[in-house]
């Protein structure tokens, strides 16, 4: 299969930014573990701190992937293009977070990404993503 993995703002910082929340590996490391695990498929993996970029690669990606992996960051609680990007396209959309969102601030118990997801996964650090990787292999 051939995933796409795009992480919103604030990602590229993920090993040095807030480690008690985030840890302390960042995706140049872990994208290429993940590669290595399952070589039999392709991951593609984008990074953006800008919303439209965001949406551009989605748009790509939703029309040329068999599944996207999607962790808008602080986008995911405010940006309804992101879910409406969500919305239009035919790849199916895992949402991820690192942290479990329900157990921090309110303000991110919302997600204009959840209903246009087929599911959500929060709360197993970096291991959010190769669970959402097993679903999209298993589904
Ligand atoms: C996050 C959770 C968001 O609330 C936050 O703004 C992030 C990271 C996570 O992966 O836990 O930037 O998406």
């Amino acid at each position: 299969m051939k995933i796409a993995i795009i992480n919103g703002p604030n990602l590229n910082l993920t090993g040095i930014r807030e480690p008690d929340t985030y840890g302390n590996t960042g995706f140049d490391t872990y994208i290429p573990q993940l590669r290595s695990e399952f070589p039999e498929h392709e991951i593609v993996y984008f990074q953006s701190n800008v919303e439209g970029e965001i949406i551009n690669v989605l748009h790509e990606a939703g029309f040329s992937s068999d599944g996207i992996i999607l962790n808008a960051g602080a986008y995911t609680h405010t940006s309804v293009a992101i879910g409406d990007a969500v919305k239009a396209i035919k790849a199916p959309v895992i949402e991820v977070h690192m942290s479990n969102v329900w157990a921090r601030e309110e303000f991110r118990q919302r997600s204009f990404v959840s209903p246009a997801a087929r599911g959500v996964i929060a709360g197993f650090g970096l291991g959010s993503y190769r669970l959402a990787l097993l679903s999209l292999f298993s589904t």
